[in-house]
């Protein structure tokens, strides 16, 4: 046997992902890709602002001596003061360079934070639904994951967490506009929370690092304004990527940004550096690191998603379908009609849509709908949306 015993098992819990995954592409090769609805992956359809090329035509025809050689693990000055700047300039918090740390991408920064902060056996909060790599990411590096519900309107259930925190308990991870729900937590919530945590410190007398995965954090609707966690907790990391607010997933850009009012400040960045290069990574990419440098304040046209968001949840709402209604990011997460999600997300696939069980985000009974296609797709779609919903009673 090649592979060890643990990833076998991993592998094996998210194997109906992959087979979703492998269902949808038999199914257009059968019928074609323009006839199957494939709102299975968040890979934005979206294409960079103009500004991204003219930044790439720039800085090739005008190559700095040494542009591609390696730099320090962190990432390069300009590039993380340009970002700090930016941040203050949105959050009225003092970021400087010193506290911003370049990854690759938001889901290494999640790994090099984690890695930094975990010794064995340190407990990582996190609230379903959940992004599924999340107990991979804890597991990586030898942390125990604590599942959270959050309550009827994928708000965090702050009570349910006061009953999980512990002396163990070393990360409190939240991720909003949330996949899978598109929900946004509001000020409030993020205020008590920070108190709880607070509490929590003071009585365990151990730090608790609250860490905001945060790529989505520029998709956002109805004119909400983001709920930064700086002004309620100091000892707060954000994790973040030009994944989704400039469309560059596979560029593999993002950073994270420490509160400079963090305990031991200097210590997590020096930690970050450490565990950046250890995990491989080394430094994110230079070439990418040089263009945003460039666009810090430069986001997608959001409306577009704002606008897909409401043709489809307008339509899924007309046809009965129970959904909380999103407020950010590219995903909405409606109930199933009936209880067993595989089945119905498996029924959705008879008429060529293919979406993911709830199940797989830890919170069965829901599918998730990315909604980041093509306007055509969601409204081709929508008939069979419409004859399932039908099918399984709903009005
Ligand atoms: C909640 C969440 N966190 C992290 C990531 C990883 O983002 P990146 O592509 O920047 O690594 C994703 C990607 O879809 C995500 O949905």
């Amino acid at each position: 046997m090649a592979i060890a015993q643990k990833i076998r098992q991993h592998m094996h819990a998210a194997s109906w992902i992959r087979g979703m995954f492998e269902e949808g592409l038999r199914l257009k090769q059968q019928y074609g890709d323009d006839q199957v609805f494939d709102f299975s992956l968040g890979n934005p359809v979206m294409e960079p602002p103009a500004q991204f090329y003219e930044a790439l035509r720039y800085l090739a025809n005008d190559p700095r001596p040494g542009m591609h050689r390696y730099m320090p693990n962190v990432g390069y000055p300009e590039t993380r003061a340009a970002i700090a700047a930016q941040l203050a300039q949105e959050t009225g918090v003092p970021f400087t360079a010193q506290h911003i740390v370049m990854v690759v991408g938001a889901a290494a920064g999640l790994n090099v934070v984690l890695k930094a902060l975990l010794d064995p056996g340190d407990e990582v909060v996190i609230f379903s639904p959940y992004f599924v790599e999340y107990h991979f990411y804890v597991e990586n590096h030898q942390g125990v994951t604590r599942v959270v519900p959050t309550d009827a309107q994928f708000n965090l259930d702050l009570q349910a967490l006061e009953q999980v925190l512990s002396p163990h308990t070393k990360v409190v991870l939240i991720n909003s506009p949330n996949n899978p729900s598109g929900v946004v937590y509001p000020a409030a919530t993020i205020q008590a929370l920070g108190e709880i945590l607070a509490r929590q410190q003071a009585t365990s007398g151990r730090p608790i690092y609250l860490v905001s995965d945060e790529p989505y954090k520029k998709l956002l609707f109805d004119g909400v304004t983001y709920p930064e966690i700086y002004a309620y907790y100091p000892n707060s990391i954000a994790v973040t990527s030009h994944a989704k607010d400039l469309a560059l997933p596979g560029e593999r850009i993002g950073y994270i940004v420490t509160h400079p009012d963090c305990a031991d400040v200097r210590e997590l960045q020096d930690g970050f550096s450490f565990t950046n290069r250890t995990l491989g990574f080394v430094n994110a990419p230079a070439l990418m690191q040089h263009v945003i440098t460039r666009l810090q304040g430069v986001t997608i046209d959001v409306g577009q998603y704002e606008r897909k968001r409401n043709l489809l949840c307008d339509n899924l709402q007309a046809m009965g379908y129970d959904l909380v209604r999103p407020q950010g990011a590219f995903y909405v997460f409606p109930r199933t009609p009936i209880a067993d999600d595989v089945a119905f997300v498996k029924a959705l696939q008879q008429r060529r849509i293919l979406t993911v069980p709830g199940s797989g985000f830890g919170t069965p009974g829901h599918f998730r709908i990315a909604y980041c296609v093509e306007d055509s797709t969601i409204d081709r779609a929508l008939e069979g949306f419409r004859k399932t919903a039908q099918e399984y009673g709903l009005s």
